[in-house]
């Protein structure tokens, strides 16, 4: 039976004139998680919003707040993203040089701790952290920007990642984030992926409903992924 999916629309697309309807809709429309994109200008060419953003998310929805961390401090706004309400929170291992002491800090204040790689950065950097983490992001854009393309050769280090998790029979989220569409749903899930963000292809459509819907239903086409198939035999 094929795995649950779970759809994470990033509000970097939402019109943030009008942030609490964006939410409640791709909320009624369907959505599992809400992604919430944090960009400093400094490790990222781009600046988005902070903890008080989330706070007030934390106080007009239900869905888990998936906060990915694209700065180069992360360490210093950990307690303040904690007690906004953040659910996960996301840190770039490019931006981590002490990862394992970031998830412990993330862990101690009871939020799930993920770890994210961009494109360029190899799987084999997860080597020593698999164990601890609750969420694995693979990038399928460099960080930065929505609406970008989404890179074919990331797949693989979907596939390797997924037998990673399974080898230690984690049920860490592995997350795919960047250029995700209805299209290439299939693929990315058949690859391992449980949790697809997309911004754009949600937020660039009057219809979220049947978007989520459609990506549901192209994930559903998947019997079994690929890797997992291959590790059980
Ligand atoms: C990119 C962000 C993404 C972005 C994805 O740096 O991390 O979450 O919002 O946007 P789309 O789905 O449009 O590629
Ligand atoms: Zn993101």
């Amino acid at each position: 039976m094929a795995p649950p999916i779970y759809i994470a629309p990033s509000i970097l697309s939402a019109d943030f004139a009008r942030l609490a309807d964006e939410v409640a809709a791709v909320e009624r429309a369907g959505a599992d998680m809400l992604h919430v994109d944090v960009m400093d200008g400094h490790f990222v060419p781009n600046l988005t919003v902070g903890p008080p953003i989330v706070e007030s998310l934390r106080k007009v929805t239900k869905l888990p707040l998936d906060v990915h961390l694209m700065i180069t401090n992360a360490d210093a706004f950990i307690p303040e993203f904690a007690e906004a309400g953040a659910d996960y929170l996301t840190v770039h291992v490019e931006a981590c040089p002490h990862l394992h002491r970031t998830i412990q800090s993330i862990k101690e204040r009871g939020v799930k701790a993920g770890v994210t790689l961009n494109p360029a950065t190899p799987i084999s950097s997860l080597q020593e952290i698999w164990g601890d983490v609750d969420l694995v992001l693979i990038m399928s854009v460099n960080p930065g920007f929505g609406g970008q393309t989404f890179i074919p050769s990331v797949l693989k280090k979907i596939v390797e990642a997924r037998i990673q998790l399974d080898r230690l029979n984690s049920q860490a989220l592995l997350e795919v984030d960047g250029g995700v569409k209805v299209d290439n749903t299939k693929e990315i899930v058949a690859a391992g992926a449980t949790t697809l963000v997309a911004g754009s292809a949600i937020f660039s459509q009057r219809d979220y409903t049947a978007t989520i819907a459609a990506m549901r239903a192209a994930a559903q086409t998947v019997a079994q992924p690929t890797p997992r198939a291959a590790v059980n035999r």
